[in-house]
């Protein structure tokens, strides 16, 4: 299907991508680094360089919520000076692709609130996307043999991103991103009121545990996502008004409160017609694809990964509308980093 009636687009002219250029030029490489916190602290006005046409683009998308996802196209990227796929996000070298991080990073300072989570990648701001040996099977984004099954991002979490950013750097298969909106999904009354009721559990996934207790012991975050998993909180999975509603669903990671066949039920049927609405997406290289994630769920279709430096390589990010709502969450070194 294609995504013209859940996406808007906007595609850069060559005297934009000039602009933006010409912008970049102002920020040296060897300084602060747009996937270290402190870049947004010190180079948050760079977003005003952007076209003032881009910019009322994305103000627009998160202003109006006109759509479930929005598309930038055409930022180059020239495949061999990025150079081949890393192996492994650890040892990949940001200096190749820095145009493409700090087009990134002012277009999620256009947009909101660029943050992270310290379990993730380790609390780098931009996160490198390809298949990692040896993780072939998992559900994350380093997984590819895998179905990625459609989720929320962070469904679980109460801080979770309202935006998620993909930047596609290399996409030789056309390897697919799947994407649904709540707003497409058919359902009757009576499964839509139950799914507005707090009949679920979300629990967190393990990896974001287990990173804590490897990484982060003694912070009190800790104790309340081990409590979260111990003792989630029951959420509903439609929330924010009947007419037209949000969404959060993450559904290998949920179970109904207590015996309830109904509300699982429902969370089938609903799943179904995420299905049924779904659209596959190609992100190549130098779009960037902007999801809302209150509206929408992700995913991504199994591939076969070859480790040979042309995997399917995306930058990956996530905005919030407001930091200060997971304060309580926040790592000692920047408010943008969450535990
Ligand atoms: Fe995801």
């Amino acid at each position: 299907m294609p995504t013209d009636d859940i996406a808007v687009h906007y595609h850069l002219t060559p005297a934009e991508v000039e602009e933006i250029e010409a912008a970049l030029g102002g920020v040296d490489p060897d300084e602060v680094q747009p996937t270290d916190p402190a870049f947004y602290e010190r180079h948050w006005a760079l977003y005003a360089s952007l076209p003032q046409r881009l910019r009322l683009f994305i103000e627009r998308f998160r202003r109006t919520e006109e759509a479930t996802a929005c598309f930038v196209h055409g930022f180059p990227v020239d495949a061999d000076a990025v150079g081949p796929t890393p192996q492994h996000w650890r040892t990949a070298d940001g200096r190749p692709t820095r145009a493409q991080e700090v087009f990134m990073a002012m277009c999620a300072l256009a947009l909101g609130e660029p943050f992270t989570w310290s379990t993730l990648q380790e609390g780098r701001m931009i996160q490198n996307i390809f298949p990692v040996q040896g993780d072939e099977l998992r559900q994350s984004g380093h997984g590819s043999e895998a179905l990625l099954e459609f989720h929320t991002e962070d469904g679980f979490h109460p801080g979770r991103a309202d935006y998620l950013m993909l930047f596609g750097i290399r996409n030789h298969d056309a390897v697919p991103t799947i994407l649904s909106s709540v707003r497409d999904v058919k359902l009757d009354a009576g499964t839509a009121r139950v799914l507005s009721e707090p009949r679920f559990l979300i629990m967190p996934d393990d990896e974001h545990v287990r990173q804590l207790q490897t990484h982060h012991p003694d912070h009190p975050a800790l104790e309340r996502v081990l409590d979260m998993q111990q003792r989630p909180e029951p959420v509903p999975v439609l929330f924010g008004g009947d007419a037209d509603p949000y969404l959060r669903i993450d559904r290998p990671f949920m179970r109904c409160v207590g015996e309830d066949p109904v509300a699982e039920q429902a969370l089938d049927t609903l799943m179904e017609e995420l299905e049924r609405v779904q659209h596959s997406v190609v992100v190549e290289p130098g779009t960037l694809m902007v999801v809302d994630n209150y509206l929408a769920v992700h995913g991504r279709k199994p591939f076969r990964s070859r480790y040979d430096g042309t995997d399917r390589w995306l930058k990956r990010m996530i905005v919030s509308r407001d930091v200060r709502k997971s304060a309580m969450n926040r790592m000692p070194e920047s408010r943008r980093v969450l535990a």
